[in-house]
């Protein structure tokens, strides 16, 4: 028997739910050689804004025990390279959603995004990153302050034709409070969770490793505290989630699945291993062969807590 890969959410139907997370995976056509794209569900493209922007000076990435601590600072070619070189690439394929991320310094640079990609073809939804730990402004201290994160993603759902899933931050004290305040202001979705701050100090120069002092922990190290944020989550709203943070196999999707995620998103691992998101989206579909689930989407909070 083949399982039912096939997973729906915010109105939008994916053929797995394995989706490329935002700043690891580029704007999916880099990976084109690597990945079979029309094996993935989808992938989120890295954070975009309304202009270009070139991001902190190296290091910008280091290794820790069980993850890495990243500190970009949200380079990207801008809206408008987006919609003219990379876009008309990815219609080669079809099947492999292409989400886009999007950020902004102010809600009106978040609406400038999002109207420039209305015009856009082959966007399947908006990935709103409120959550960037590596910005000075925008980014995190929308997705820590409820009243400023309802302004925005109201303003946003008002602004966008297509489907708006909010990236909520993990680096506050409530994320249900976060999940509820975006479920009312509008979001057709939430993505769970973005990196975590943190930091790593070399001993010999007593210097931050990274330039920008801190930055975003992710991978492995991260997944329990984010299989629990999920699980908080759907508790808390009835929105479709997209679960991540430290995916590396099948049996991880799957914890994350239960807890409540509809799909899920797969960043760091791509890290280790280019081809890992495509080897999930297998090992993902004999897993529930191996464990008799005819749908996967059966699977979504299974958890008997
Ligand atoms: C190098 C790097 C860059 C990232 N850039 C973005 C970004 O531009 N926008 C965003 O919303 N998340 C970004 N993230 C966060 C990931 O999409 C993901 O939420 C996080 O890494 C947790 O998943 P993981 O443990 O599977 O990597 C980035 C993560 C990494 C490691």
């Amino acid at each position: 028997m083949k399982p039912d890969m096939k997973v729906a959410l915010a109105g939008i139907e994916f053929s797995n739910p394995v989706i490329a997370a935002s700043g690891t995976f580029g704007y999916g056509i880099e990976f084109e050689e690597i990945v079979s794209l029309e094996r993935l569900g989808g992938f989120v493209t890295k954070g975009i804004s309304l202009e270009p922007m070139a991001g902190h000076p190296a290091p910008r990435i280091v290794q820790t025990a069980a993850g890495m601590l990243n500190a970009i600072g949200l380079q990207n070619i801008g809206v408008k390279e987006l919609l003219e070189k990379k876009l008309p690439a990815l219609r080669r394929y079809p099947g492999c959603k292409v989400i886009v991320n999007v950020f902004g310094y102010t809600v009106d640079e978040y609406i400038g995004v999002i109207e420039q990609l209305n015009q856009g073809e082959g966007i399947a939804a908006y990935e709103l990153n409120v959550s960037c730990p590596n910005v000075h402004c925008g980014g995190m201290t929308f997705g820590a302050d409820a009243d400023s994160l309802a302004d925005l993603v109201e303003r946003a759902k008002k602004a966008a034709r297509r489907p708006l899933i909010v990236k909520l931050s993990p680096n506050v004290t409530s994320i249900a409070l976060m999940a509820q305040v975006s479920a009312e202001a509008g979001a057709d979705a939430l993505s769970v969770v973005n990196t975590f701050r943190g930091m790593s100090i070399d001993p010999e120069t007593r210097r931050p490793r990274l330039s920008h002092v801190t930055g975003g922990l992710s991978g492995p190290a991260i997944k329990p505290i984010a299989l629990r944020m999920v699980y908080e989550t759907a508790k808390s709203v009835s929105i479709p989630i997209l679960g991540m943070g430290g995916i590396v196999t099948a049996e991880d999707a799957v914890e994350f699945l239960l807890a409540g995620a509809a799909a899920v998103q797969v960043g760091t691992a791509s890290y280790a291993d280019p081809r890992a998101t495509e080897r999930l989206a297998k090992e993902l579909e004999n897993w529930c062969r191996s464990h008799q689930v005819e749908r996967v989407a059966s699977l979504t909070g299974g958890v008997m807590a």
